[in-house]
């Protein structure tokens, strides 16, 4: 059994700065770990941290080092994509320690659990708010699968495979989608696809692999699917995702910020 968490579009800014002058993104990520230290004994034992892009706002050095700092309070082993809000090259010089980050090209991992394969996919194609994966990232993908043999597959992604509804962000969704259901639909492999971007829980398929977006940890894009919509954000809901691999995919989408305290059923 594997249990995997997901964070998902970060937007890291340092404090006091606020994306679009509303959101604390900083203090929404030190919530997010506060929360998860104080959960870590309901939801773990946790094997890893997959952060699924849009770690930082706008791509600066500093950012990537406020988030370092938070996610490294985590007892488990992380895992980093960029999505399009990142930059490549002061998210590798952060992280240039890490394994999983290439010294130059586009940061596709692979990372071997007992019992699951989590692949990383870069779908960040810099300066646009739209992703695509080239030849060498599908025959990246390609090989990665064939070489876990029969092994489950977590693919890890920053932007959606499916149409959300929400226009603004198909706008700037990845392009060429059939040649990736082509490689999952050809695999043998229990595969479930997990993205961002989309600042909230979708499911739907590509090719024939279930495909989820996460919640964001720092605000949530309404479901509006006037052609008209604004484009924007609300402060709530925050989220992230527990994926768990135990003879099946099983994913929880969990829901951060203010609650009551539980409270026992009773009768009347
Ligand atoms: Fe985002």
């Amino acid at each position: 059994m594997s249990r995997i968490i997901q964070l998902s579009d970060l937007h890291v800014l340092p404090a006091p700065q606020r994306v679009s002058g509303v959101l604390n993104t900083y203090a929404l990520l030190v919530d997010t770990i506060d929360t998860l230290l104080a959960d870590w004994h309901k939801i773990g034992p946790i094997d890893a941290v997959v952060v699924t892009g849009d770690i930082t706002d706008t791509g600066d050095a500093e950012s990537y080092q406020l988030f370092r700092q938070q996610i490294q309070r985590l007892p488990a082993p992380y895992f980093l994509i960029p999505g399009n809000h990142d930059r490549r090259d002061p998210m590798r010089h952060c992280f240039e320690d890490k394994a999983t980050i290439p010294p130059s090209g586009k940061i596709n991992w692979v990372h071997d659990l007992a019992d699951l394969r989590i692949i990383g996919l870069d779908t960040l194609i810099e300066g646009q708010g739209g992703g695509g994966l080239n030849d060498a990232d599908l025959k990246f993908l390609s090989q990665a699968i064939s070489t876990a043999n029969t092994q489950p597959i977590l693919l890890a992604m920053h932007h959606p495979p499916f149409a959300s509804g929400m226009v603004f962000m198909d706008q700037i969704g990845l392009t060429a989608t059939q040649p990736l259901a082509d490689i999952l639909n050809a695999a043998p492999n229990d595969i479930r696809v997990i993205c961002g971007h989309v600042h909230s829980t979708i499911i739907s398929n590509i090719g024939k692999a279930v495909a989820i977006s996460a919640p964001a940890t720092c605000s949530a894009f309404p479901a509006d699917y006037r052609a008209d919509a604004p484009a924007g954000f609300t402060s709530a809901p925050r989220g992230f995702s527990l994926h768990n691999w135990d003879q099946g995919f099983c994913t929880t989408c969990v829901t951060l910020g203010n609650s009551s305290a539980p409270h026992p059923f009773s009768s009347p």
